[in-house]
């Protein structure tokens, strides 16, 4: 106390300086390297935003060209590594599988790996980018028996996920454009959010020099969380529970009794208090997708949106400015799509890996030292050992 700043949560410590991405929670404003997250996730895709990301300004034709070629060159991983699989039971939760064999890439990638080499840091994140679709897609496989999928490289990298996760050796995926356009814009609107919890973990984990692909591990762990990214799985296990329009109220009831530990699931966010502007792209992607397939009445749909109706115009939420987030409606695009609920927050690892190793390159390119918060001691006084 007095030496410095008592801030649980971290609600108004700046740990570091960042040119990456730039929020404004009232007015509901994302920006990727200054580019607006509406316009990217309408203009451009995924791969583009990884490489803008990275580096900091968009790629020529030529240099998107090489970046892609350079991901699909790295999209296997070890045979070996497929073996760590067997290790888990069948019934785990994809994300214990995703920690498990993302932080054992670390053992692939150690020995000639020097951190302080800009090139060394850039291949870190090409592998990465490329490895996560094929390890996300195993662990599904994994989970229904089914034999590992191969990537492949004629195909993009929405489409090569959705193949790896739905072909089979006997039957090829055949992908419909519009839900290959709609699984890009999901990873593109999770790609970076600046400093949350994983990747403020991220970077922590990488200010004492610790192996990137272990970093990235930590970070899988502090996403799986309901309050983070364990929110989409969250969602929509929270929209069948409440099964049916009319049962709402009791759940509005609940989530503003103080008593009571259940929240409204994709609702309310620590820096928005205005729209989350993820959750309107991510809205209008539902309902493209919903009625590519026939299926506007869905009634999680019906659901959902009746919930965010009610919930905007009561009081406890409006004057908490508790607005839906990113996670509200990308369940329900998710499972139309075919991807299992415990995959969701499998995907939001997967799209936010870029976000991640962004930071953690930032972190390395420029003057550093190793995080260390302080805390304000609150246990027992200096007392003696008994005597016996
Ligand atoms: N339902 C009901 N009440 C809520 C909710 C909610 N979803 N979110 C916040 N509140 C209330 C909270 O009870 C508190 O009320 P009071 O002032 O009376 O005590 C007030 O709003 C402020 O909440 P807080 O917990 O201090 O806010 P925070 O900034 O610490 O937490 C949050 C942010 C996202 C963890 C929280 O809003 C939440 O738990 N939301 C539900 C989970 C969720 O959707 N998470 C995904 C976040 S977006 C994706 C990502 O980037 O991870």
């Amino acid at each position: 106390k007095g030496l410095f700043t008592y801030d649980p949560g971290f609600v108004s410590t700046a740990a570091c300086e960042s040119q990456i991405t730039y929020i404004d929670g009232d007015k509901g404003i994302l920006l990727h390297r200054g580019y607006p997250i509406e316009q990217l996730a309408e203009k451009s895709d995924y791969l583009e935003v990884c490489y803008l990301l990275l580096n900091g300004e968009l790629p020529t034709e030529q240099q998107k060209a090489v970046f892609n070629n350079t991901i699909s060159n790295h999209t296997m991983v070890h045979e070996q590594l497929s073996a760590f699989f067997k290790g888990f039971r069948r019934d785990a939760h994809p994300m214990a599988i995703m920690c498990g064999v993302v932080g054992a890439l670390s053992a692939f990638y150690h020995d000639s790996l020097d951190i302080n080499n800009a090139h060394h840091r850039e291949v870190c994140a090409y592998r990465l980018i490329a490895k996560m679709p094929t390890l996300a897609a195993m662990c599904y496989k994994y989970s229904i028996g089914q034999p590992f999928m191969h990537p492949r490289n004629d195909n993009t990298y929405a489409e090569n996920f959705l193949r790896m996760m739905f072909s089979t050796p006997c039957a090829d995926y055949v992908a419909n454009p519009i839900l290959v356009r709609a699984m890009d814009r999901i990873f593109t609107l999770h790609a970076d959010h600046e400093q949350n919890a994983s990747t403020s973990t991220v970077r922590l984990a990488g200010s004492s020099g610790a192996n990137p692909f272990a970093c990235i591990a930590a970070g899988i762990a502090a996403l799986w969380g309901p309050a983070h990214g364990g929110a989409n799985e969250a969602v929509l296990t929270m929209l069948e529970e409440i099964g049916d329009e009319a049962n709402i109220p009791e759940f509005i009831q609940r989530a503003k009794d103080p008593e009571d530990s259940f929240r409204l699931m994709g609702f309310g966010h620590r820096v928005y208090r205005n729209f989350d502007p993820r959750a309107k792209v991510m809205k209008k992607t539902c309902d493209e997708v919903l009625g590519e397939l026939g299926i506007e009445n869905d009634p999680l749909l019906k659901i959902a949106t009746r919930l965010e109706e009610i919930a905007l115009e009561d009081p406890y939420f409006v004057e908490r400015k508790l607005y839906p987030n990113v996670d509200f409606y990308s369940g329900i695009i998710l499972k139309a799509i075919g991807i299992p609920t415990s995959m969701f927050t499998v995907i939001f690892a997967l799209s936010r890996t870029i976000g991640w190793i962004s930071h953690w390159n930032e972190f390395h390119s420029s003057p550093n030292r190793i995080g260390r918060p302080r805390q304000l001691y609150t246990g027992a006084k200096k007392r003696d050992y008994p005597s016996a």
